[in-house]
C-alpha cells in the first residue's frame, strides 16, 4: 500500500463504449483505498485548462451502461509540443495530482509517456473501438464497436437480398482493418477489404462473378476505411459487374451505443488494476489483456510492439463466403 493521496483520470483521442465502466472502475477503487479521485475532462486539452473535477462514488453511478465519456474527450495537437507537455506536467505537480490513469488509444498512451518522462506517474488503460493497440488483444469499444456493424450490415442484408444487390459497407479503424475483419466474418461478407491485405478490383469481380455464376443472387463487401472508399469501390464494382451497387459509410455510428457485457466488464477489469498497479508503486505502465488474462508492461515498451491482423482468419472468412 502507498501513502497516495490524490489520482487523476481522463478519456483522450476518439470516445469508445466501455470508457465509462472504466472511469467507474478507477474512481470507486480509489476511493476505496481512501483517495481522492480527480476528473480531468476533454483529455489533455482539459488538464492545460486545469478543467479538473472531484468525483466521488456517486459522480459514476448509472454510467456503466451509457457510450461515449462522462469526462468528454478531445484530440489536442499541441500537446506534441515538449513546452506545452512541461506545462501539464507542472499542472499536475500544482494541482497535487500524484498519478494519472489514461483511457485512450497509443495516442494518447504517447502523451502519457511524455507526461511520465516529466514526472507525472501514469497508467495507461486502452481505450478505442480500432483495438490497434499492439501490447493488448483487445481494447475498450471493440466489441460493441464491431456488434454495431453487424446490426448494420444485418439490415443491408435484408435489402441487397430483396434487390439482387451488392452492398460495399466502409467501416472504422483507422489504418488498421480489425473491425472489417471481425465484422466481416460476422457478417459472412464476400469479401473483406483491410488496408494490411492488398487487393485489387479485379479480384473482387472474379470473386462476385464465380458466385454468381454458382447462383449467389446478392453480395456484402465490407472495407476498413483504410483500405479505400466504399463509393468508389461500388461505383467501379457496378461499372464492371452491371450488378447494382451500393454503398454505405457507418462512420461515427461505430463510436456510439450501449456497451456490450464484454466491454463493461472488460473496461472494469482494467480500471479496477490500473489502481492496482498505482498502489504497489508499478508506475509508468499499461494494462493490457493479452490470451482473455489482464497484464501490464512499461508505457515506451508496450508502444513499441507490433502486432498483425490474423491472416488465417483473412482466408477462411474468404473460403467460406462462397
Ligand atoms: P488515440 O489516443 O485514440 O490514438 P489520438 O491519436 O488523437 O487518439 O491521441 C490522443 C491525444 O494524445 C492527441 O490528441 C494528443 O493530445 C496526444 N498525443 C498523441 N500522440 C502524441 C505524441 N506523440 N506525443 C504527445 N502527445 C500525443
Ligand atoms: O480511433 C478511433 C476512430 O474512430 C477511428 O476508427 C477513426 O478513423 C477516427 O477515430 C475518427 O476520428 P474523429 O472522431 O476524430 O473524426
Amino acid at each position: 500500500m502507498c501513502a497516495m493521496k490524490k489520482i487523476a483520470v481522463l478519456t483522450s483521442g476518439g470516445d469508445a463504449p466501455g470508457m465509462n465502466a472504466a472511469v467507474r472502475a478507477v474512481v470507486r477503487s480509489g476511493i476505496d483505498r481512501g483517495w481522492h479521485v480527480m476528473g480531468i475532462r476533454y483529455g489533455y486539452r482539459g488538464l492545460l485548462e486545469r478543467n479538473i473535477i472531484g468525483l466521488n462514488l456517486r459522480s459514476v453511478s448509472n454510467i456503466i451502461q451509457q457510450g461515449g465519456t462522462m469526462l468528454f474527450t478531445s484530440r489536442c495537437p499541441e500537446f506534441h509540443q515538449e513546452e506545452v507537455q512541461q506545462k501539464a506536467a507542472d499542472i499536475c505537480r500544482e494541482e497535487g495530482i500524484e498519478a494519472l490513469v489514461a483511457i485512450g488509444g497509443d495516442g494518447t498512451f504517447r502523451g502519457a509517456l511524455e507526461l511520465a518522462r516529466r514526472g507525472v506517474p501514469c497508467i495507461g488503460i486502452p481505450g478505442t473501438i480500432d483495438n490497434d493497440i499492439a501490447a493488448s488483444d483487445y481494447t475498450i469499444g471493440f466489441d460493441t464497436a464491431v456488434n454495431t456493424v453487424v446490426q448494420m450490415v444485418d439490415r443491408l442484408r435484408d435489402t441487397s437480398r430483396s434487390h439482387d444487390r451488392c452492398s460495399v459497407i466502409e467501416v472504422m479503424g483507422r489504418t488498421s482493418g480489425y473491425i472489417a475483419l471481425e465484422s466481416g466474418m460476422a457478417c459472412g461478407a464476400l469479401c473483406i477489404l483491410v488496408p494490411e491485405q492488398f487487393y485489387t478490383v479485379d479480384q473482387i469481380v472474379e470473386k462476385m462473378m464465380e458466385t454468381l455464376n454458382a447462383g449467389k443472387r446478392h453480395f456484402i463487401i465490407v472495407m476498413a476505411e483504410g483500405a479505400g472508399h466504399a463509393p468508389d469501390l461500388a461505383q467501379e464494382l457496378e461499372k464492371r459487374t452491371g450488378i447494382r451497387s451500393t454503398s454505405v459509410v457507418l462512420g461515427h455510428v461505430q463510436r456510439g451505443g450501449s456497451p456490450t457485457a464484454m466491454d463493461r466488464v472488460t473496461a472494469s477489469r482494467m480500471g479496477s488494476r490500473a489502481v492496482d498497479l498505482i498502489d504497489i508503486g508499478m508506475l509508468n505502465r499499461v494494462v493490457v489483456r493479452q490470451g482473455g488474462r489482464l497484464t501490464d508492461y512499461p508505457i515506451e515498451e508496450a508502444l513499441q510492439m507490433h502486432k498483425t491482423i490474423d491472416m488465417e482468419m483473412i482466408r477462411t472468412a474468404t473460403l467460406i463466403s462462397i
